[in-house]
């Protein structure tokens, strides 16, 4: 059983121009040592003059030529099932963005991770946030690239449940290879509980109508977790006081720092304003140490912004 629909394929797409490499590489020698032998000036004193053999010169056009198409063939043949998503397929939006990945599911589930039932085909919607992005599943053998401005696509189906590597296969800055996430493919039921259940969830998350003004701090703090996750700051920012690219969220409400603001040093203490000016305006006032990293302003609504505030004030 294969991994994913396409993988027969594609190797076999593979396996015909590596074979036909391995045949002509090992031709090539045995004609070129045969020579060698053969025409060495010790047997073969006077070069002759050779005017031209059809024959020859129509099988290295004709057989060339023959194997160009077959590869064309193949692979146009694994290329158009590639393209052709099939009706019914799940939808999964995926994101691409320095330096994570998000996958956004019909009913509003937001997850780092992406996760997909064996036997169905799932149709990866693809966008960018900043720059290219590629896409890359090397167990399901396929690969795109997230375009800024463009949307892209590619479906599969997983045929074996398990956890496999997904990478960015496109250089898109210095922390490039922080780009990596899993699939995992679990059976029909499993996928639909999860389904069910983590979408309940995330339906409870939704900001809710304030009742009378109460706002419940619990749930904001866990929807600025989600957030913080599928938004992609854990990329760059830790919750555990390591350092990473960024600073780290940990204990960063009410700590002093020395920022840079218009080229001027200065010392503030972090709070919530500064919290969301640094959120929607990254470069406005940097950290000092910071100040040269490129923090990508990652779209969020008040509400958003609101929960992921709450979520850094948790991290004490
Ligand atoms: Cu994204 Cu490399």
């Amino acid at each position: 059983m294969e991994t994913s629909n396409f993988v027969a394929d594609v190797d076999a797409t593979f396996a015909i121009v590596f074979w036909a490499s391995v045949i002509l590489f090992v031709g090539i020698v045995v004609a070129m040592v045969y020579f060698m032998f053969r025409y060495h000036h010790t047997r073969h004193q006077d070069a002759e003059d050779i005017d031209g053999h059809l024959g020859l010169e129509l099988t290295w056009t004709i057989v060339p030529t023959i194997l160009v198409l077959a590869f064309f063939y193949f692979g146009m043949i694994g290329y158009e099932k590639m393209e052709r998503v099939p009706d019914g397929a799940m939808a999964v939006e995926t994101t691409g963005r320095m330096w994570s990945w998000a996958f956004k599911y019909e009913n509003g589930i937001e997850t780092d991770t992406l996760y997909v039932p064996v036997g169905m085909p799932v149709h990866l919607k693809m966008k960018s946030e900043d720059v290219i992005h590629s896409f890359y599943i090397p167990s399901f053998r396929i690969k795109k690239d997230v375009v800024p401005g463009i949307k892209t696509g590619m479906w599969f189906t997983a045929e074996q449940a398990g956890v496999y590597d997904v990478f960015c296969a496109e250089y898109c800055g210095d922390k490039h290879s922080y780009m990596l996430t899993k699939v995992k493919a679990v059976a029909r039921e499993q996928f639909d509980r999860w389904y069910r259940e983590t979408g309940a969830q995330f339906a409870a998350l939704a900001p809710k109508e304030k009742t009378a003004g109460q706002v419940d701090v619990a749930q904001l703090v866990e929807r600025g977790k989600m957030l913080y996750r599928t938004k992609g700051c854990l990329a760059c920012h830790s919750v555990d006081g390591s350092p990473l690219v960024g600073p780290t969220f940990k204990g960063l409400m009410g700590k002093k720092e020395v920022v840079i603001a218009n080229g001027q040093e200065r010392e503030i203490t972090v709070d919530e304003a500064y919290l969301k000016k640094s959120i929607m305006q990254p470069d406005a006032e940097k950290v000092k140490g910071f100040e040269n990293l490129i923090m990508t302003q990652v779209p969020l609504t008040e509400a958003e912004l609101n929960a992921v505030v709450e979520y850094i004030k948790s991290l004490k």
